[in-house]
């Protein structure tokens, strides 16, 4: 294919506000087309869900950043942050994936997450309580960020009092190359993060508690299991992946109820409906967005468009999950969809290890938070709601009023 690449527009408020109408149009002109994506990457989208299905289990495609022949990609990291990609288990391709992700994936069964239950409700519930009364709340800086990032440093055995630390530098990260593309910022970020992440270690290993982390820390002390790169690379993508999209699944499924509100009125009516809602939400507008990305390992052909070597492949699952071929109406909301098998933690086997415990904390945020905050309704214009640029997507605030109670 020989067109220009299409620039997805950050600068753009529109396209920031609701990029699915340029999604749309990309998925509607052609299977694969170029763009230009977030951080100046170029990439090639795959637009519709059965070739995003296969591309997601097609083993020629690798999650490995050496395969990409974009060179930049590797030489502009900063050299912490090289290390930690290289060596975790989301950039990392069979074998070292398997060995890796065999560590941690018995943290995360749904068994275990099911038992945290009643702990994600005390803390759901303390937010609450604390934000009640006055009536008004932003409800992504006073709830959804505050929840995800509570649950997942109390499972890895992280100091809650450290929480605003990591969340200040991981927040940095993922706004390089959009807001903050200034690389000595992210070098910062990536220094302090390191440093962060090393301390944590040594404090586990100094005293050993009975938490996620420790155990890694003796998985590579006492049986040689991972290297201490990969034990840094571990605990960082966990901090990291184990909040920030499921911030933005709670702000985003609250924003998406408060601008449907024949939706709200139908959740608030039946909450049996809450599990099929939070699914939907993830469909409707996930949080990875407009995707996965992948290096491609030689020429492939995806969809009859040749694809060459060594080529950044995103993978649209955003995209794909509104590909009419698959879901009817896919621009309607709709939280009593069936056969709803969106992409929106990925397919294969790097499939998303936090899902069960994702939907858990999405189920207890937004069913408690409808419960306790009786009229509920956005305190600014639906347009006006900031959205966060770049490839993860979600409100950065979302301000909110409602009746005061207890
Ligand atoms: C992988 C999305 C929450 C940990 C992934 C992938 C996606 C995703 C799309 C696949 C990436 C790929 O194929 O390259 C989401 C969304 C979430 C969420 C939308 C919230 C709504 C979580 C949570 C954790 C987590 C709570 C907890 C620690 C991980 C890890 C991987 C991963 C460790 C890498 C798995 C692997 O490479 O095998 N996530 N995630 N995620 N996610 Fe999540």
């Amino acid at each position: 294919m020989s067109e220009q690449p299409v620039l997805l527009p950050y600068a753009d408020p529109a396209f920031v506000a609701d990029p699915h109408p340029l999604y749309r149009q990309l998925r509607e002109e052609g299977p694969v087309r170029r763009v230009v994506a977030a951080g100046a990457l170029e990439a090639w989208l795959v637009t519709r869900y059965d070739d995003a299905l296969a591309a997601l289990s097609d083993a020629r495609l690798s999650s490995d950043v050496r395969d990409a022949s974009d060179a930049r990609l590797l030489r502009q990291l900063p050299e912490a942050e090289r290390e930690s990609l290289l060596s975790n288990m989301l950039r990392s391709d069979p074998p070292d994936h398997t060995r890796l992700r065999r560590l941690v994936s018995q943290a995360f069964t749904a068994r275990r997450v099911a038992a945290m239950r009643p702990r994600i409700q005390t803390l759901t519930d303390r937010l609450l309580d604390a934000l009640a009364p006055a009536g008004r709340a932003d409800l992504v800086a006073d709830f959804a960020l505050p929840l995800p990032v509570t649950v997942i440093s109390e499972l890895l055995g992280v100091p809650v009092d450290d929480r605003h630390d990591f969340q200040h530098w991981t927040d940095r990260l993922i706004r390089r190359g959009v807001r903050a593309p200034d690389p000595a910022v992210v070098d910062e970020a990536w220094r302090h993060m390191r440093a962060y992440v090393t301390g944590l270690i040594r404090e586990k290993r100094a005293e050993p508690g009975d938490d996620l982390l420790s155990g890694l820390v003796t998985a590579r002390d006492e049986e040689q299991r991972l290297s201490e790169d990969e034990l840094v690379a571990m605990v960082f993508l966990l901090l990291a992946a184990g909040y920030i999209t499921t911030v933005n699944l709670i702000g985003g499924g609250i924003a998406a109820l408060l601008t449907h509100p024949g939706q709200l009125d139908l959740l608030r009516s039946d909450p049996a409906l809450l599990p099929g809602a939070v699914e939907e939400f993830l469909r409707y507008d996930g949080p990875v967005s407009p995707g996965i990305a992948r290096f491609a390992r030689e020429d492939v052909e995806i969809a009859g468009v040749r694809v060459p070597r060594g080529a950044t492949v995103l993978i649209g699952s955003a995209v794909a999950d509104r590909d009419p071929a698959r879901f009817p109406d896919p621009d309607r909301l709709d939280i009593t969809r069936r056969d709803n098998a969106h992409l929106a933690f990925g397919h294969g086997i790097h499939y998303c290890l936090g899902a069960p415990l994702a939907r858990l904390e999405g189920e207890i945020a937004i069913g408690t938070a409808l419960r306790r905050l009786p009229g509920l309704a956005l305190a600014v214009r639906p347009e006006e709601i900031d959205w966060r640029p770049g490839g993860l997507r979600g409100p950065e605030s979302l301000p909110v009023t409602f009746v005061p109670g207890g």
